[in-house]
């Protein structure tokens, strides 16, 4: 039997919650054997991702005419309706009856009634934390790291679906990454190490220059995955190995580059349930792994060699922060000069905020060892 696109939605949204399912990949499981047509399966999709990430934002708006409890599958109906009335701006009648039907039928009443009540009522929203649907912590860092403005456009921009960008090559990759993989500057002939380097994103477009790669990830089945995206006739070597050790002399690289483990806070967008995911104290504790895997891999550069950091985060923590220990940990290393725009220069770095291009938010900092 053909499900709906809602009645899809609804399970969706349960498995994420109730199983903790990765919304990318329980929607495309569920669509797969949907029978959907493509513009439901789009409008599932949708209703999906939005649903997840407005989750907060939802609960706000229904809770307002709650007096207890409910069961996860009635809460997911109500945010279901309450995303499409407020942030699809549909029609009460569409948004309303079309949700209630695939609501447990025990609930429908209430559903009826509370999303009724949330089509007519004004909004005022406490914050901006519930506004834009973002769990407290990542607000606060935010708007103490990039100043209150950006932050708020930044978080803005997250709730937004990202765009689709193919690499000549086919690789999906957004735009970000690709310039990250780009500013490493490898030349045909050199010895270029990735060390934090699955999928193999920026690793293949280094191979792509003629550079002999060398791409290691500490997660074996992550290994597998730099091995499938790698093309035969780039030179590229794939090892499973943790960068704070890996088996490499000094001095033997030209270039290394350390994609480091962060936070993810530049690319919510992308990550639907992962504002749910991260904790308060992921910037901080992976700020000292990153400290250890940038030590690492200062030891492996030729003289004339060059380290590039980065991480698909904003906090300073994980991006000045790393710079500080770098500066004083290896202090004979010079910084190069960082990206031009849309690039904005970030202590001896540089930082992208996600509004700025359209991108991923991102961090880079290149360092030359003389
Ligand atoms: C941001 S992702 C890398 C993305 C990749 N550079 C790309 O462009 O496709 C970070 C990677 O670091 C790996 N990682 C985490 N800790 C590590 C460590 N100590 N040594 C090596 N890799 C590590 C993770 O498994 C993950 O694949």
């Amino acid at each position: 039997m053909t499900v709906s696109a809602r009645e899809l939605a609804l399970d969706a949204l349960d498995r994420i919650e109730r199983d903790g399912a990765y919304a990318n990949i329980v929607l495309p499981e569920l669509l797969g054997r949907s029978g959907l047509e493509s513009r439901d399966r789009h409008f599932a999709t949708e209703l999906v991702y939005g649903t997840t990430r407005m989750r907060r934002a939802c609960d706000f708006l229904v809770d307002r005419f709650l007096t207890r409890d409910l069961d996860l599958r009635v809460r997911n109906a109500l945010r279901l309706g309450a995303y499409q009335l407020h942030m699809l701006g549909m029609k009460p009648h569409a948004a309303v009856g079309e949700t209630v039907e695939v609501a447990p039928k025990a609930a429908r009443g209430l559903v009826n009634a509370v999303l009724r009540r949330v089509a007519e009522a004004p909004v005022t929203w406490p914050d901006d934390a519930t506004r834009l649907s973002y769990p407290d912590w990542v607000v606060e860092v935010l708007t103490a790291d990039l100043g209150a403005d950006a932050a708020r456009a930044a978080l803005e921009v997250m709730n937004t679906a990202p765009p689709v960008t193919e690499r000549a090559d086919g690789y999906v990759q957004d735009l970000a990454s690709q310039w990250v993989a780009e500013s490493v500057g490898a030349c045909p002939g050199e010895r270029v190490a990735d060390l934090c380097a699955a999928p193999g994103g920026k690793a293949t477009l280094l191979a792509a220059t003629g550079a002999h790669v060398v791409a290691g990830d500490i997660r074996k089945g992550r290994v597998g995955l730099i091995l499938e995206n790698a093309r035969p006739d780039h030179p590229l070597a794939a090892l499973v190995a943790d960068a704070a050790c890996a088996p490499f002399a000094a001095a033997t690289f030209d270039r290394v580059l350390i994609d480091a483990p962060c936070s993810g806070l530049g690319t919510l967008r992308r990550r639907p349930d992962a504002r749910w995911r991260v904790d308060a104290s992921a910037p901080s504790r992976l700020a000292s792994v990153q400290a250890r895997l940038v030590d690492a891999a200062a030891v492996l550069l030729k003289p004339g060699g060059t380290l590039v950091y980065s991480v698909c985060t904003l906090t300073n923590s994980e991006t000045s922060g790393v710079d500080d220990h770098l500066a004083a940990a290896h202090p004979a290393l010079v910084p190069l000069p960082p990206p031009a725009g849309p690039w904005d220069p970030h202590g001896r770095g540089a930082r992208l905020l996600p509004q700025s291009a359209g991108t991923d938010g991102m961090y880079l900092l290149r360092l030359r060892r003389p």
